[in-house]
């Protein structure tokens, strides 16, 4: 897929049969941002808003990751945001491996495309796929990883930081563990 230009991309993607995930769903949300962005950002999949709107990170989880991009002085314009899954798990339970495999080559095809030169993973689901199959997002969060020159930051999930106000220290360590990286990149290149 690594070959695949945006419109093959799409093109491919469109009215896609690969895991049951297509049956409930009303749009598929491919992602959306800076095709040349440094920087990534991944979540699990659509919730009910972005399955309504084909936009990724558009409801209460989305609305605060807007404001974690800001509070490091990024607009979300200049970033790429995506997620494992493209389309809906029912009841927003976590899309299952098969359904996960099935689509991480769309995901694999935007990282070749985009070629980003970070990576952050919003939560458990995003970094299983992308990080380490046996990630805690709990003790591996705010830890960078390098991966064939791309830098990867495991952190949690807004709607975790909306569950559960007490990770937002944490949460905001790894945003400016973020910025940090990404001023160190931008001043070798
Ligand atoms: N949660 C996700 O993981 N992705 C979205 O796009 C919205 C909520
Ligand atoms: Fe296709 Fe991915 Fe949607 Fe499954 S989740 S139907 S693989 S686009």
């Amino acid at each position: 897929m690594a070959r695949y230009d945006w419109k093959e991309l799409y093109d491919s993607m469109d009215g896609c049969t690969k895991c049951r995930l297509c049956e409930q769903r009303n749009s598929i949300v491919i992602g959306e941002g800076d095709p040349s962005a440094d920087i990534m950002f991944v979540g699990e999949g659509p919730g009910r808003d972005e399955d309504l709107s084909g936009r990724p990170f558009v409801g209460p989880a989305g609305k605060l990751l807007d404001k974690m991009i800001e509070a490091i002085n990024l607009k979300r314009e200049e970033v790429y945001i995506a997620n494992i899954v493209k389309c809906r798990p029912p009841n927003n339970r976590a899309p299952e491996l098969s359904e996960a495999e099935a689509c991480l080559p769309y995901l694999r095809a935007q990282f070749a495309l985009i070629r980003p030169k970070i990576i952050v993973c919003l939560g458990a689901t995003a970094a299983k796929y992308i990080y380490d199959e046996n990630v805690k997002i709990t003790r591996d969060r705010g830890i960078w990883k390098e991966n064939k020159g791309i830098w990867i930051l495991p952190t949690y999930h807004p709607a975790a930081l909306l569950r559960d106000e007490s990770k937002k220290r944490e949460s905001w360590e790894d945003m400016k563990k973020l910025r940090q990286k990404y001023d160190d990149i931008s001043q070798k290149a």
